[in-house]
């Protein structure tokens, strides 16, 4: 396949070299299914927005190949598991789903093509063929497009095993949503930009299962939300593993970086908002804070990793900044945007982490404000530096330094929510609501908001002052409709 020779001899070699995992092919296990029509196809996502982004891609392309989507594991025909590695109990659920799995095939003597997908798949697929004999395809993050071979070699009576860094770019073979599907997944979409990372933190296997930087070219990218707008798409969440780090060759002849990549977007009709996630602190520049000021499309909230707030612990951690880099982005971020929402990742029982360093973590936590945010003990992984670091904190420690680090942030979060309380902005209606007539919409700050019979349906904007707020949701009175101009309704690109 011709890669695009832009990225030749660069980021196209690069996704190769940080796989750690011998590729085997073709495993000796025989196996027939019935894979007649109609197939239906049950795919569980675990883990993060990129896999959340490659199981509907999955979906899509199996669509051609006449798969129908279920909700039930039991009623597929073929079972897509897209894994996720980060943490140890992450690993492990995929081996009791697949337990489940073989269960539910003894009790009811039906067989159901089972594929292992993402991360997992890529760290450990040789083993996983080998544990879990219900298993009869393992498929990378990277080879995905090669689901429907893979499909073709199970049928055959091969169980299939791909987990290569292939040289052609898979975006390149993968089909585009239907409108059905794009429908059924709502006006908030995910659209991955850069995948991969160069960053080799000392506890994440993030650089091993996905591979090196990669950053798409830019007329991909706009040719993908362009569709998706023109499918009804409203909001657009741009992903990768260090979305800032962006750099995508352009049709200009430029390199583009995020920033750049923003504002070309915010020119797409019908794309009201956008979003990106996941940045390093790192790679935030000037530019990316003033399209915060410039850009009204761009949403006033920033998830930005921060770990920890110990210099020493960010050190072993090999973060490549320290804390006073957190709080100058996030003063220029405020400076920029006084409303900017922060959101964060943080990690307690870090190797080595002392208390004293505990407590920095929990002095920047009261120190920056978050809007919300996601705290994890230290997982040792295996391969990464930290896991052989002979000064494991133990379980107890992590436990209870993750309460107290989680009873701060709930209470940054809830300050947060109950300043939102009198404040009129608009919410992008994403859902029907628990009681008839209700409809769930997102703040500008990703919060839920329920609105009371609305005058707008789903995939519009509409502005609403918060009345209350609640442990899960924000209440939210409509004050006008967002005129039509900027948010097309669904229905009347239906017509
Ligand atoms: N690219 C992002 C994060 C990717 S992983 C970044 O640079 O921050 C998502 C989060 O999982 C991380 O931010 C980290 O908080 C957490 N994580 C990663 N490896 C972990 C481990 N070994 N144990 C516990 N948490 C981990
Ligand atoms: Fe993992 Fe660090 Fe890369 Fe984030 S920046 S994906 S935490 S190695
Ligand atoms: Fe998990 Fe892979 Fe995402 S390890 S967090 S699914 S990049």
């Amino acid at each position: 396949m011709v890669a695009d020779p832009r990225l030749a001899g660069t980021d196209q070699d690069k996704r190769r070299r940080h796989a750690d995992v011998t590729p085997i092919r073709d495993g000796d296990v025989g196996r027939t299914g019935d894979m007649d029509a109609p197939r239906k196809l049950y795919v569980k996502s675990f883990g993060c927005q990129m896999n959340v982004y490659d199981s509907h891609r999955m979906a899509d392309m199996l669509a051609k190949e006449g798969y129908v989507e279920t909700s039930e594991a039991a009623d597929a025909d073929l079972v897509i598991l897209n894994t996720c590695h980060i943490r140890e109990k992450a690993a492990e659920k995929v081996y009791s789903e697949l337990g489940r799995l073989r269960k539910s095939q003894q009790e009811t003597g039906q067989k159901t093509v089972v594929a292992v997908a993402g991360c997992v798949a890529q760290a450990e697929g040789g083993e996983i063929m080998k544990r879990a004999p219900v298993v009869d395809l393992v498929v990378g993050p990277q080879s995905y497009h090669r689901l429907p071979e893979l499909l073709a070699k199970v049928r055959g009576g091969e169980r299939a095993i791909d987990t290569e860094f292939p040289l052609e770019d898979k975006f390149d073979h993968l089909p585009a949503p239907s409108l059905a599907a794009t429908r059924k997944r709502g006006p908030a979409a995910f659209l991955t930009v850069q995948e991969g990372c160069d960053k080799f933190c000392t506890f994440c296997v993030v650089p091993y299962t996905r591979g090196a930087e990669v950053s798409r070219p830019v007329a991909r990218i706009l040719d993908e939300a362009r569709r998706l707008a023109d499918q009804g798409v409203r909001e657009l969440t741009l992903i990768g593993q260090n979305v800032n780090a962006f750099h995508g060759a352009a049709p200009d002849g430029r390199t583009w970086s995020l920033p750049d990549l923003l504002y070309g977007l915010a020119e797409i009709s019908g794309i009201g908002r956008l979003r990106y996630t996941t940045s390093h602190p790192r790679d935030m520049d000037d530019a990316l804070i003033a399209a915060h000021r410039d850009l009204p499309q761009l949403m006033p909230y920033l998830h930005l990793p921060v770990q920890s707030g110990s210099d020493r612990v960010l050190h072993a951690m090999n973060r490549k900044h320290g804390r006073d880099l957190f709080f100058d982005i996030v003063d220029r971020m405020r400076a920029a945007r006084p409303d900017m929402a922060l959101s964060s990742d943080f990690i307690v029982g870090f190797p080595g982490e002392t208390e004293a360093e505990f407590e920095e973590t929990m002095d920047l936590i009261v120190r920056t404000g978050f809007a919300s945010a996601f705290s994890f003990k230290y997982s040792p992984r295996p391969g990464t530096p930290a896991a052989d670091h002979a000064a494991q904190v133990p379980e107890s420690v992590k436990t209870e330094r993750l309460h107290r680090l989680q009873a701060a942030l709930e209470a940054s979060k809830r300050a947060f929510d109950l300043s939102c309380v009198g404040r009129t902005f608009e919410v992008l209606l994403e859902k029907p609501g628990r009681q008839d007539g209700q409809l769930i919409g997102r703040s500008p700050y990703l919060q839920s908001v329920v609105v009371n019979d609305p005058p707008a349906g789903i995939g519009e904007f509409l502005t609403v002052t918060i009345t209350a707020a609640g442990p899960n949701s924000l209440a939210g009175e409509p004050v006008s409709p967002r005129p039509k101009a900027s948010a097309r309704p669904l229905a009347a690109l239906e017509a």
